[in-house]
């Protein structure tokens, strides 16, 4: 595994706004709310800062899965570890016996290794570098029976912001069916990160009959940031 203290070229800690690239200004002046450690010497690549999740909703997210986890499912898979933000606070919750965190671009998996070491929880998750779906099928087949998943998929670029409703079936590069399939192939308890606008009628088409799933908005300043699905009985109490 790489050395986690070494920085490879496309990844950077800021220390000025001079420094950052003008696409992502518009991030700097919300990085303490990003990663509240950021002075610490957080680490991002430049396309991460768009993707990663705020640390308050993070930290919700994980509190509502700590919450709903069914009895005997004392593992947490995040699918799309990003630079760390929810990887983070899944660990930090204390809940998991064990958070996996499965990340496919090996720069940004070094700043969520790097950035787990700055919050003090990188003893409490095993990484994996590659594709989330073949990880599931093969390194941790034999953890399905106690896991759940959260997944926090690409949503295909910024564009998604300007759809009223957002199309999940033809969001890049993975749809909500193939993530739902693929997912539940490996365990029915899921919690899937989507943007606010998402078609509630096809988040509806994957709930078994007569059962229900619950949908979270997170907010930041009167404002949603981004909703979760929870399927798989799933069930958020406040
Ligand atoms: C929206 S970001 C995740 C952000 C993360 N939750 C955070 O807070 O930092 C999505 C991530 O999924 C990764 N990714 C895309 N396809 C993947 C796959 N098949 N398996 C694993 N990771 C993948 C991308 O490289 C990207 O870093």
């Amino acid at each position: 595994m790489a050395d986690t203290d070494v920085a490879p070229p496309e990844v950077h800690h800021y220390n000025s706004i001079e420094e950052v690239p003008w696409d992502i200004q518009n991030y700097w002046a919300q990085r303490h709310r990003i990663f509240s450690q950021y002075d610490d010497g957080v680490w991002l690549t430049d396309d991460a800062w768009f993707g990663v999740t705020p640390e308050p909703v993070a930290n919700k997210i994980a509190a509502h899965l700590a919450e709903t986890a069914p009895a005997g499912r004392c593992i947490l898979v995040d699918c799309f570890a990003g630079a760390g933000g929810n990887t983070i606070a899944f660990a930090k919750s204390g809940k998991w016996k064990r958070v996996y965190a499965i990340e496919k671009d090996p720069a940004v998996l070094q700043c969520a290794q790097h950035n787990a070491k700055i919050y003090g929880v990188d003893n409490k998750i095993t990484w994996f570098e590659g594709d989330c779906f073949q990880i599931l099928k093969n390194q941790l087949k034999d953890l399905a029976p106690y896991s759940v998943i959260f997944a926090s998929p690409p949503w295909g670029g910024p564009g998604y912001r300007s759809d009223e409703v957002f199309n999940l079936r033809t969001m890049e590069p993975y749809s909500l069916e193939t993530l739902y399939k693929e997912y539940s192939l490996f365990t029915p308890h899921m919690a899937l990160y989507l943007p606010r606008t998402s078609n509630v009628k096809q988040l509806a088409k994957f709930v078994p009959e007569g059962r229900k799933a619950e949908v979270m908005h997170y907010c930041m300043d009167g404002h949603s940031k981004a909703l979760c699905i929870f399927y798989g009985d799933l069930t958020v109490q406040q």
